[in-house]
């Protein structure tokens, strides 16, 4: 029997795209990808550091790995990601079960670690160098779902927001060649991806030579088989017009926008070094609804920064009732190392984190509620990307603003575009009706 690899993700949707890639390395190898622990030869946990919960999520599930290092020592147990590029160290000293240990810039040498034989092998490399880092080699990724793909565009991050510990375990900013994000993006739709979602820390910022967003989202739009583009995070000292209209003028462009305000407050966007004004924010979200009357808004917030007040707060709220959001998510301040707030008195109690993230969240949920409820009745169309994950009589499908619609099961509309009318709305999902079936590239 051929030998299996096991991949556990923690983290954002460039880390899952990192292990679609690591699963590709692997697979090319002639490893077999299982979804059982027990069955694995290779167990590779691809990890995130941004808050404290999946940091220790990350650290259990790697102390797990040491009762099956300890039945089957030929276990070959990898740790990478966001958590190694802090604390490789203290891995490598506490966790003797961990043979190899790769962070944020080497995960793709994955192989010839395992094929070395050396045990244990650590190889993390400093984050701080200016200069440009290595393309990735290109490696045909396993996808998580056969018709959507992901397509990381630019690494890293320059900005500093005094909470956030990603450009310390991703680097400095830099964009991946636009000729390459195109010949992945070719390469995925000759595998029938149909939707690509471009991905950066803050893709606004992308810019390569003369390239910037507009110009890539423009030239992955015109990939033969390619019918709907997404790209994200949207930064909102980045978000600007010219994106704006390539939104509203390319057709495959989808109508969402991940743009996260992280407070309202002036007071504490400045404490957070974000770069701009609760002021200047709404006016980007007003012109972006303007310009495209039905793109749907998504953002994350953050509750309980140090020195935030009642008074900080509220003005997050009003934030929120001013700019309407589809989507969000809302999470407690949590101090991370090296970070410049970690020098901060995390001041706010628990509780009161806790009565403000639950307060922001039912004002959230509420909102998309109301926001998915206007969509009842009105047609929409929907990528079915497969069987509900909770009901197997019934198959899920995204609208082109990011909406979960389920339909009834139909196992021959598995990854079309389809057009539905919508029954039910509440907070998270809508239900749908089928309409018609789209033919190849047609649009309504
Ligand atoms: N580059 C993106 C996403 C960064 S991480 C951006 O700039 O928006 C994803 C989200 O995690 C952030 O938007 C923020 O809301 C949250 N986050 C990051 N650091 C955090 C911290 N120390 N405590 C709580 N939430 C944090
Ligand atoms: Fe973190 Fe800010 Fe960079 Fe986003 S822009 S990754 S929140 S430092
Ligand atoms: Fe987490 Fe690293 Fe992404 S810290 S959010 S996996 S960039």
């Amino acid at each position: 029997m051929g030998k299996r690899f096991f991949i556990k993700t923690f983290g954002c949707q460039m880390n899952v795209n990192d292990s679609e890639k690591i699963a590709g390395i692997l697979a090319s190898a002639g490893y077999e990808k299982t979804e059982s622990l027990e069955d694995a030869d290779v167990v590779v946990v691809n990890t995130c550091s941004v808050r404290a919960k999946p940091d220790n999520k990350a650290y259990s599930f790697i102390g797990e790995l040491k009762r099956l290092k300890k039945q089957r020592p030929d276990v070959t147990v990898v740790v990478t990601g966001c958590v190694p590029q802090k604390d490789w160290k203290f891995i490598t000293e506490r966790y003797s079960h961990v043979d190899i240990v790769l962070g944020t810039f080497n995960f793709y040498k994955v192989l010839d670690f395992i094929r070395s034989g050396k045990r244990p092998v650590v190889e993390v490399l400093e984050t701080y160098s200016e200069k440009e880092m290595d393309v990735l080699p290109l490696i045909e990724p396993v996808l998580t779902n056969p018709h959507v793909a992901s397509v990381t565009v630019q690494r890293g991050c320059n900005r500093f927001c005094t909470y956030c510990i990603v450009p310390f375990v991703r680097g400095r900013e830099r964009s991946v060649p636009p000729d390459r994000v195109v010949d992945e993006v070719k390469r995925l739709a000759e595998r029938g991806v149909k939707e690509i979602h471009l991905l950066g820390q803050n893709v606004d910022f992308y810019r390569y030579g003369n390239v910037r967003l507009p110009d890539l989202l423009y030239m992955v739009s015109q990939v033969e088989g390619i019918e709907r583009v997404r790209f994200m995070t949207s930064h909102p000292a980045g978000f600007d017009l010219s994106i704006i209209k390539a939104i509203a003028g390319i057709p495959e462009v989808c109508e969402y926008v991940h743009l996260p305000p992280q407070s309202g407050s002036n007071r504490i966007l400045k404490k957070m070094n974000r770069g701009y004004t609760r002021e200047e924010y709404i006016e980007k979200v007003l012109m972006l609804k303007e310009e495209v009357p039905d793109v749907a808004l998504s953002g994350d917030f953050i509750v309980g920064f140090p020195g935030e007040t009642v008074d900080d707060f509220e003005q997050t709220l009003s934030l929120v009732e001013e700019c309407v959001f589809d989507q969000a998510f809302v999470f407690e301040y949590s101090p991370r190392p090296m970070t410049e707030a970690f020098l901060l008195e995390d001041n706010v109690p628990a509780e009161e984190k806790n009565r403000r993230l639950t307060e922001l969240n039912n004002l959230l949920k509420k909102q998309a509620k109301e926001r998915n409820a206007l969509l009842v009745g009105s047609m929409q169309e929907i990528l079915i990307e497969g069987l509900s994950p909770s009901n197997d009589k019934k198959m899920i499908g995204r609208t082109r603003n990011n909406k979960i619609v389920l339909i009834d099961r139909d196992d021959s509309l598995e990854g079309k575009l389809v057009n539905v009318e919508i029954t039910e709305a509440s907070s998270f999902f809508m239900k749908g009706r089928v309409i018609k079936q789209m033919a190849g590239v047609e649009k309504w």
